[in-house]
């Protein structure tokens, strides 16, 4: 059973942008700006947001984090938006989600401007994504297809099943998995929360991505021998026993489907790392974009 090392892919990721930003700046070129805005006080997209603009720092972007309360109305949203969209330093932007309930997600991701859209959630993004033209690829789709590159893990001809239709992993996850790329030209089936047989159909998968958002839900008796997992949930369970009150658990109970799994994403340090990599990637590639 081989580790899918996400701490240590993405790290190797941020060295190989560290040097790129180092390289454009010798030559008098834009240092990327990656600006990120968050609403409200949610723990986890707290975590999130600080984990990205820290590693902002840490490959040498510019980056601004724009935090705004609970109670934000749409339009003040809206406003920040297009002042992000008008503003010519900043080269890509993020609106963490979830949003609170008075916001229409759908309406905030449609007003970023595609070119700055470095999550690849805008339609126009989406769109190019799907018909496999140049374009943001999301961010968490866009690491596990590095991980399984850099890990040489074998998708063409494979039974893939993603667990989870979500806009933001298990719809372009299966898209992306589907097309002739180099990882690619897998056999996708995607299930959601109205599948039948569920475990039937796990059970014939040679590469799983569990991407629902329940905690350990996947579990050995699941799975084929050799299979290769990708986790991608992330949960905050309770726990006593720890620190801070919770512990954080995948949709995958690792313990028993390591057992039988080739390859494996552990949590943390699997996917997550991998996500906040390729926002980076994408914002390099924005600020390259407009040379
Ligand atoms: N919330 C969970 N994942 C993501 C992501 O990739 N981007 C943004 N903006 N919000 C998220």
């Amino acid at each position: 059973m081989t580790i899918l090392d996400g701490k240590k892919t993405s790290n190797d990721l941020k060295d190989e942008i560290a040097i790129e930003v180092a390289k454009r700046k010798s030559e008098g070129k834009k240092i990327p700006h990656l600006a990120a805005i968050l609403v409200g006080t949610d723990g986890a997209s707290m975590t999130y947001v600080n984990s990205k603009v820290k590693s902002c720092e840490k490959v040498g972007f510019n980056s601004t984090l724009i935090d705004l309360p609970e109670d934000t109305t749409e339009e003040q949203l809206l406003n920040e938006i297009e002042d992000l969209n008008k503003d010519k330093d900043i080269d890509g932007f993020i609106v963490q989600l979830p949003l609170p309930k008075q916001i229409d997600a759908q309406k905030v991701l449609m007003a970023v401007d595609p070119n700055k859209d470095v999550d690849g959630f805008h339609p126009v993004n989406v769109g190019k994504m799907t018909l496999d033209l140049p374009t943001f690829l999301p961010a968490t789709p866009y690491g596990i297809m590095e991980l399984l590159e850099r890990y040489k893990v074998e998708t063409s001809g494979k039974n893939v099943v993603v667990i989870g239709r979500s806009h933001i992993v298990g719809r372009p996850m299966s898209i992306l998995l589907s097309q002739k790329r180099p990882v690619g030209n897998a056999t996708v089936t995607i299930t959601h929360s109205r599948t039948k047989n569920l475990e039937k159909i796990t059970k014939e998968a040679d590469i799983i991505v569990a991407a629902l958002g329940k905690a350990e839900f996947l579990t050995g008796d699941m799975v084929k021998e050799g299979v290769t997992i990708i986790d991608v949930g992330i949960t905050r369970v309770k726990d006593d026993s720890k620190r801070r009150g919770y512990r954080l658990a995948g949709d995958v109970d690792f313990e028993s489907v390591s057992k039988k799994a080739a390859f494996i994403t552990p949590v943390p340090g699997g996917v997550g790392p991998m996500t906040i990599a390729m926002l980076l990637k994408n914002t390099l590639l924005a600020c390259e974009n407009r040379d």
